[in-house]
């Protein structure tokens, strides 16, 4: 379903979240880390360049992906697996890192509880994860979805999971000793709403593009290309300004 060369299309903007989390972190030292849906490995390069005496693992489900990031780090232990799975197999770590990957798992609350097993004490669960229901762009989605539900019923289990920061406090304080959340609106800088739907593309409609045929997918995109237009307008320099919200959570055990 991942198609890297798409996804990093916004690489410069997706990847400003995992550089800010790690910078959080800097003071600390970790010797075993670990990037759970590490992705291309774009959340994984703060991680080398941070503690480049770490040993360093990288899992995620996507064999395209993973393909990505040994191309680019080749010094880092990349593995696939499917993180809805146990992974205590992996041992202890020092670090869980997390970049924009949790909402994709249905089991999160477990996910996190294991995480925390997989901690040395003293250890940390560091996280972002874009609070994507409260953006405009999710209602642009789901507006446009109505038209369609037959061709994609059964959707939901594809789509991201989301809950609210306060809900993911519960989960990271039932079993860290310290926490630190806060939530980060980036403002992208985008051309055209065209853009929008472009970044959309390489995750938020990933589940749709799977489902629609080429025909539906055509006049399903321009549906919520036009929402786009209509909640996204141009400023007054011709610029659209699309701003995404990100939580980010830290636990330490
Ligand atoms: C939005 S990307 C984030 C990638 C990377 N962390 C980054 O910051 O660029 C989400 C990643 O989660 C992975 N993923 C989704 N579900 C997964 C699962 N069940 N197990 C492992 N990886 C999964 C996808 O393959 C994808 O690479």
């Amino acid at each position: 379903m991942w198609n890297a060369g798409l996804y990093e299309r916004y690489g410069k903007e997706r990847s400003k979240p995992s550089v800010d989390l790690a910078a959080r972190l800097r003071d600390k030292e970790f010797q075993r880390i670990l990037d759970v849906g590490c992705g291309s490995g774009m959340s994984t390069l703060p991680l080398v360049l941070s503690w480049e005496n770490a040993e360093i693992i990288g899992i995620d489900r996507s064999a395209e992906m993973l393909k990505k990031a040994e191309e680019m780090l080749p010094a880092v232990t990349f593995l696939q697996r499917d993180c809805r799975e146990p992974i205590f197999d992996l041992g202890t770590f020092d670090l869980i890192f997390s970049n924009a990957f949790i909402q994709w798992l249905p089991n999160q609350e477990e996910f996190i509880k294991n995480a925390f097993a997989m901690l040395n004490e003293g250890g940390v669960f560091a996280a972002q994860i874009p609070l994507f229901g409260e953006m405009p762009a999710n209602a642009c989605i789901t507006e446009a979805e109505k038209q369609f539900a037959r061709c994609l019923e059964g959707i939901e289990e594809e789509k991201f999971v989301l809950h609210s920061a306060r809900e993911y406090y519960d989960m990271l304080s039932a079993f860290a000793g310290e926490t630190e959340m806060w939530i980060t609106d980036y403002f992208h800088e985008m051309d055209s709403p065209e853009n929008i739907l472009e970044f959309l593309r390489g995750t938020a409609l990933l589940p749709y593009t799977r489902r629609l045929n080429e025909e539906e997918q055509a006049v399903f995109m321009q549906k919520v290309q036009k929402n786009l237009e209509a909640e996204y307008p141009r400023r007054a320099n011709g610029k659209v300004l699309f701003p995404f919200k990100r939580l980010f959570l830290i636990g330490r055990k």
